[in-house]
């Protein structure tokens, strides 16, 4: 074992240092370097755990039955959430899942533990934070009060594998959440950077020499980081955010990273009083509600993956009062933002410098396609000129800083899914191949595309 010496890590990043700083040199916070003793034992690698101390206590929600079958992949039966893995968990995998408090991380983890018991699987939820009588009356008030799903209420790390390992190992173990969990082989306070990534070191190298898949729940921080260490993130399998709106019953799932599925899929649930549904159509739910005679909005035909996903963009422009008028947006990128505005300046004539410019993208979608721009570029000349669009319309396609609109792909299922809901007409790219496609540099481009757009306000 390393020698023990005084050491300290950023709290934010997890870099660790030999001195106190202000600010950490990795990740740049300020103030987040924190004295751990034991850190550097933490780092040395792998520590030998002591093999059985059954302390840890095992309830059973019912009883146990059945038996793990062998197969590459487990599906949870949660269509939305083998989506955003790949088609099952992966045996041996561990999945790291951030989310705000309350957006129903444990809610989810629950209903996925439940089918996979029912399946007859061996599953075990370990919850840190709440006690066995609170996780069984969440089960009861999600209608899985019967589901042979195996609680405890543990936060040593040591503990909790020494359980796990008893029987035949758990298809699936739930560590709700890996903050409130400490181990022996470090020092520090639980919570810290150190003593998460000890836990979690402990808990992947249990799911790799078990085949069990570990999940963990990891808290998310006000910036959106999957709070303390970044460093988890590179030792799991897959990391997934599950993200919402405060004000919207949905929530998004989204893998960030995964070694053994796709990145760009997202699960969609709608949160109700018998915890998460699924939405099969997140298009239809996106769209409910839309105010058809009102400037402003566009709707945007895009691509989640392999799934078209219909949303509404919102855009709008007022005179500002400011010298510097604001430029905010919800759901889509900022620097994306200033982009189209620059373009629609220069190429499309519009004068945009003294107006405020807020653009939204409804629902809590976040979209990171370029295709975007020219729904949201029709949402703000629509809001510019004060009049709606058409409301059977739906917009997709690049815009270039030479004013070019650019072809993106998948247009076909864009434009099915499009009529499926009811649209009649598109303002996209030409398709590749015609010659339209490349259209004249400069003015004449952005006249094509006010044309287009504020064709309406004629
Ligand atoms: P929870 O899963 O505890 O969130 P997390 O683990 O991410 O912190 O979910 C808590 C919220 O979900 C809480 O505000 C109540 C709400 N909720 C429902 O609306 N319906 C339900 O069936 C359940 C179980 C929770
Ligand atoms: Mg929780």
């Amino acid at each position: 074992m390393a020698k023990r010496q005084p050491s300290f890590a950023c709290q934010s990043c997890g870099a660790v240092y030999n001195r106190w700083k202000g600010k950490c040199e990795a990740c740049g916070g300020w103030n987040t370097i924190v004295e751990e003793i034991g850190a550097m034992s933490a780092m040395a690698g792998p520590v030998a755990t002591r093999p059985s101390r059954a302390k840890g206590r095992i309830f059973a929600l019912e009883g146990l039955s059945g038996e793990t079958k062998e197969a590459p992949r487990m599906p949870s039966g949660i269509g939305e959430l083998d989506r955003v893995t790949g088609g099952g968990f992966v045996h041996g995998s561990v999945i790291l899942i951030g989310g705000d408090p309350g957006i129903g991380k444990s809610t989810l983890l629950t209903q996925a533990s439940a089918a996979l018991a029912n399946q007859g699987h061996r599953v075990a939820y370990i919850s840190g934070e709440e006690a066995v009588a609170q996780v069984r009356l969440r089960a009861e008030r999600l209608g899985l009060g019967q589901s042979p799903v195996e609680l405890a209420s543990e936060t040593n790390v040591e503990d909790i594998i020494a359980t796990l390992s008893q029987g035949r190992p758990p298809a699936l173990a739930i560590i709700d959440s890996i903050q409130t969990m400490w181990t022996e082989t470090v020092e520090s306070a639980p919570g810290t950077v150190t003593q998460v990534r000890g836990s979690a070191q402990a808990l992947i190298r249990f799911a790799k020499t078990t085949g069990t898949v570990v999940i963990l729940v990891g808290h998310v921080t006000k910036d959106g980081q999957i709070a303390g260490p970044r460093v988890v993130e590179h030792m799991v399998d897959a990391v997934v955010s599950f993200e919402g709106d405060g004000g919207h019953h949905f929530r998004i799932m989204r893998a960030v990273k995964n070694r053994f599925g796709p990145t760009d899929e997202i699960g969609v649930f709608e949160m109700s009083d018998q915890g998460l549904r699924e939405v099969t159509n997140p298009s239809e739910l996106f769209l409910a509600g839309r105010d058809l005679a009102t400037a402003g909005t566009a709707v945007f035909a895009g691509m989640e993956g392999t799934r078209p996903v219909l949303v509404e963009i919102q855009a709008l422009v007022a005179p500002s009062s400011l010298g510097t008028p604001r430029r905010a947006v919800v759901g889509w990128d900022q620097s994306r933002l200033s982009m189209v505005l620059a373009v629609l300046e220069a190429h499309g004539g519009l004068r945009l410098g003294q107006h405020d410019v807020y653009l939204n993208v409804a629902g809590g979608l976040r979209i990171s396609e370029p295709a975007a721009d020219l729904a949201a570029a029709a949402a703000l000349i629509s809001s510019l000129s004060g009049s709606a669009l058409p409301p059977d319309t739906v917009y997709f396609g690049e815009l270039g800083l030479s004013g070019a609109i650019r072809p993106v792909a998948q247009a076909p299922a864009r434009l099915k899914e499009a009529t499926k809901l009811g649209f009649s007409s598109a303002v996209m790219p030409a398709p590749r191949g015609d010659k339209k496609e490349r259209l004249p540099v400069g003015a004449a481009s952005m006249a094509h595309i006010t044309d287009l757009v504020a064709g309406i306000a004629a």
